[in-house]
């Protein structure tokens, strides 16, 4: 091209970018698109152009169109904030959460001071379902904005989708803490202050806390939740316990020996017992534990976990468990969608028993394998009533003649509740005769039902 053709075409985009930004400030946003797109074929000040092209475009409703100009201009500046800004925002629209928080995380990189770019990143990672990222970036937007009402309320929001409730709640029964603290300081006094220990499920670090409490030096803990082993590592540190204790951020199956574990440990503490003993996937960890991470004389606490429990009658239980006519409507037939176990607190404490204490499933917990298995027992009935199922307590030996239980006569409240395994339906029984019912376990759940 000659340089008179080069001026000429220069000034015909000068007139068409003229036109174009008064049809835009006049509002007439087909002509502004139309006189900016030819603006944009000669190429004539594109990086001014294309942001202006891509917001009318958005405007009018092609989304489409909106992203392939801000991804043009992306190509000519990659850092450009206001670009990955707008691209991010249009992703997040559309739904692609994972590359709105991609654009997003760019974005950070050129400006990670500012709190639009971290709130929109933080926002994308939690509508992708990357909860533990998203937490991260809510919590270092606070460290910027500390009084932004609603990055706390995101934080907490995710915080609680992440963490389980009860973990206060079980930090504050002090009995559970007691009973630990006991079997650990017998455990650090039988095999020394060198021992390695192994604290799996990290929690707050209070086991391990306790382990260098009594004297062991050298900790291993695994925790599965990243944003709990953030906190407990913090919490370990502030309580003067760094040098003794190492948090792993991981699965005790991911852990190994030589990498995350200098040697074998020597003990194993571990509290993953669900109330009703299985749901924590115990068995599979400790077996994984056993196999790859422990000395073969391995003090393992607990040593072993028994469910008990008897049968309960119970006006209120049986509302949460089943249900007969309602509002003049046979509905029944709901029953085989009732739930088969109900943690027991608050006003569903009040039940009575219908038998004796009978054992459910008594589980070594130091065993190589835990096969599944179910048995027959027949439990005599004490009382008449009507049997709403089985409620459930457990006994957990923790070393030796340390042993701690939730017993309903003793304790109706507590980090571990007693659980009302339901029968399908309320069995209705008298005092003297026997019940037939078969118990056991598959692993990850007690099973209690009425024999056939
Ligand atoms: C019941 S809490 C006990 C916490 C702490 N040890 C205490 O006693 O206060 C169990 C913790 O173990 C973690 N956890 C469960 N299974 C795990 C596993 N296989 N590896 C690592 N952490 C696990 C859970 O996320 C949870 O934070």
């Amino acid at each position: 091209m000659s340089d008179i053709e080069i001026l000429d075409q220069q000034t015909t985009a000068q007139n068409s970018l003229r036109s174009a930004m008064d049809f835009h400030s006049s509002g007439d946003l087909e002509h502004a698109q139309q006189e900016y797109t030819r603006v944009l074929a000669t190429d004539y000040r594109a990086a001014d152009v294309l942001p202006l092209l891509a917001g009318i475009v958005a405007e009018r409703g092609d989304i489409d169109l909106a992203l392939y100009y801000w991804d043009k201009l992306l190509d000519i500046q990659p850092g450009h904030l206001v670009g990955l800004l707008k691209k991010g925002g249009l992703l997040h629209g559309l739904s692609k959460f994972d590359e709105a928080a991609h654009c997003f995380r760019v974005a950070k990189g050129v400006a990670p001071t500012n709190t639009v770019v971290r709130n929109n990143l933080a926002a994308a990672l939690s509508a992708a379902g990357r909860k533990d990222e998203a937490l991260v970036e809510f919590s270092e937007l606070l460290l910027l904005q500390p009084g932004n009402i609603d990055a706390r309320h995101q934080f907490r929001r995710l915080a609680a989708a992440i963490v389980p409730f009860w973990h206060a709640a079980m930090m504050n029964d002090t009995e559970r803490n007691d009973a630990f603290e006991k079997a650990i300081l017998r455990a650090v006094e039988l095999r020394g202050a060198q021992a390695q220990v192994l604290d799996i499920g990290t929690g707050s670090g209070l086991l391990s806390m306790m382990a260098a409490r009594a004297g062991a030096e050298h900790i291993v803990t695994c925790e599965i939740v990243p944003a709990i082993a953030r906190a407990a590592e913090k919490i370990i540190a502030a309580n003067g316990y760094g040098a003794a204790v190492t948090v792993v951020s991981g699965s005790s199956t991911d852990v190994s020996v030589g990498q995350d574990l200098p040697r074998r440990a020597d003990i194993l503490v571990s509290e993953i017992l669900s109330s009703d003993l299985l749901a924590e996937d115990v068995l599979s960890t400790f077996e994984d534990a056993r196999s790859r991470l422990l000395h073969e004389d391995a003090i393992v606490i607990p040593r072993r976990a028994t469910a008990i429990g008897c049968l309960a009658a119970s006006d209120t239980l049986s509302k949460f468990a089943h249900v007969g006519e309602v509002s003049g409507f046979d509905v029944s037939s709901f029953n085989s969608l009732a739930p088969q176990r109900l943690p027991l607190h608050g006003t569903m404490t009040e039940w009575t028993r219908l038998s004796d204490d009978f054992e459910l499933v008594s589980l070594d917990l130091a065993a190589a394998a835990h096969p599944p298995g179910l048995r027959k027992v027949s439990i005599p009935v004490q009382a008449d009533g009507v049997a709403v199922g089985v409620v459930q307590w457990l006994s957990v030996e923790l070393i030796d003649d340390i042993v701690f239980s939730n017993h309903p006569d003793d304790r109706r409240e507590g980090h571990w509740l007693q659980m009302l395994h339901t029968f399908p339906e309320p069995v209705p029984v008298r005092a003297g005769e026997e019940l037939q019912l078969v118990v056991g376990h598959d692993r990850t759940s007690i099973v209690v039902a009425p024999a056939r």
